[in-house]
């Protein structure tokens, strides 16, 4: 019997400090102070204890390009964040259209042993948006598939997306998508706007979006299936998805960090360390997203966690792949732009960082209350506390933050997976 006692954390960041008792992965006992002779003691004072987080949308790109991230230093990296659990995406290569592959991932994750992943399925062949891929095998799998998305691409065919999300509502999954009309947004480089405009770069409108969460929000609805929408990006498509969810629609959606805080001025750098797909919109679709993340309309927190090489990212901004870090940031930048304004309490960084995301994709053992008998999986985080980012310094392969010589709030001190210390000040367990 291993066991740890956790001194003076406030659960959700409410009431007075507590211990927290873990023996076997379990939470054994919280009380206002325990008197155990535990295996291992962490000082949790004026740490706020949360669920551990879950990301649905992290690219650990495994196989395929390891220079860039592989299983483990992402694991490294998710741990760090405070996640215990990350949704890898398919477009690897070879892609995760196949038992195989997703068995692959999953296996991998396991032996590293730092965060649970769990690979997503392609929905089509090659997400070529051509065949729908073999969603009962992979789901059948060891990997137990239960978020299915061609992430990156759209599934741009509504014929397609109709059959995924068929068989997806047979296989009690969902699938994700990356809402973009491929025919709206040929050589699309950044935001349509002003900005773009000026900057000769071909505009990525907000249309593009907003026309495939409408329809597939219908689609949805016809089929009764459940749908998930990956990184929203405007005012509109909230607009859209307040709209769907009032009329009884099941659909979910997440927003990325960099969509809270970010916007299209950053394109005036030319840095293509700003580049991203859906692009940084405008200072006023930031702010709808921010109400939208409090309000529920928008569900949770995701990553979109794409780690790319220097020199694919250090070049002409047209050539520049289209991505940016984000596990080792994402709860700093919640804690800036939700908890800072008031928009979220330590409550509410808990559904949109972690109970929200764990249902969407239906597991059972993350976004757990902070209770007895409940698994230890946990995230400690100092809301005093303020670190500056460094890329060099980031657990991941590639360095590619767009937050580099930033100072934010919010620190990360440890995260624990089924009692089991995954991340401590600062380091990873393994
Ligand atoms: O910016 C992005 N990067 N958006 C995507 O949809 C794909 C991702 C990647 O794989 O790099
Ligand atoms: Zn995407």
């Amino acid at each position: 019997m291993s066991s740890l006692l956790i001194r003076g954390a406030k659960p959700y960041g409410e009431g007075e400090p507590v211990d927290i008792l873990v023996r076997d992965g379990v939470i054994a006992a919280i009380e206002p102070k325990i008197d155990h002779d535990a295996d291992e003691v962490l000082d949790a004072g004026g740490l706020v204890a949360l669920p551990g987080f879950v990301d649905l949308h992290t690219h650990l790109r495994e196989p395929g390009r390891e220079d860039t991230e592989t299983i483990e230093t992402g694991s490294r990296a998710a741990a760090l964040g405070g996640y215990t659990a990350v949704f890898a995406m398919a477009n690897t290569d070879p892609v995760a259209d196949n038992a195989v592959v997703v068995e692959h991932v999953w296996r991998r994750g396991r032996e590293v042993g730092l965060v649970d992943v769990h690979p997503v399925g392609a929905v089509t062949v090659g997400l070529k948006g051509e065949r729908l891929a073999e969603l009962g095998t992979m789901a059948r799998s060891a990997a137990g598939v239960r978020v299915f998305s061609d992430d990156g691409l759209c599934v741009a065919d509504p014929l397609i997306m109709r059959r995924a999300l068929e068989y997806t509502k047979a296989l009690d999954a969902v699938v994700a998508q990356h809402a973009e009309e491929p025919r709206l947004t040929v050589g699309a480089q950044a935001h349509e706007g002003e900005l773009a405009a000026r900057l000769g770069l071909a505009g990525w409108p907000a249309v593009a979006e907003e026309s495939i969460v409408a329809r597939d929000c219908l689609l949805a609805r016809h089929v009764g299936a459940r749908l998930h929408v990956c990184h929203v990006s405007t005012a509109g498509t909230a607009d859209v998805l307040r709209w769907a969810k009032a009329r009884g629609t099941t659909v979910s959606a997440e927003v990325t960090p960099h969509h809270l805080l970010l916007d299209d001025s950053r394109l005036s750098t030319y840095d293509p360390v700003n580049k991203v797909n859906p692009p940084l919109r405008t200072s006023t679709d930031a702010a709808a997203l921010r109400a939208a993340l409090a309000d529920g309309t928008v569900d949770c927190v995701a990553t979109d966690h794409a780690p790319h090489a220097a020199q694919d990212k250090d070049c002409e901004w047209s050539a520049a792949r289209p991505g940016m870090l984000g596990l080792q940031t994402a709860l700093p930048i919640v804690v800036q732009t939700m908890v800072g304004p008031g928009l979220l309490d330590w409550r509410g960084v808990a559904r949109v960082m972690s109970e929200r995301p764990a249902e969407i994709a239906g597991l059972a053992d993350h976004g757990r209350p902070i209770a007895v008998g409940e698994p230890a999986t946990l995230a400690l985080v100092d809301p005093a506390g303020r670190w500056t980012v460094r890329g060099a310094d980031l657990a991941s392969v590639a360095a590619n933050t767009p937050y580099e010589g930033m100072e934010l709030p919010g620190v990360v001190v440890a995260t624990l997976l089924r009692g089991a210390l995954t991340a401590r000040d600062g380091k990873a367990t393994k």
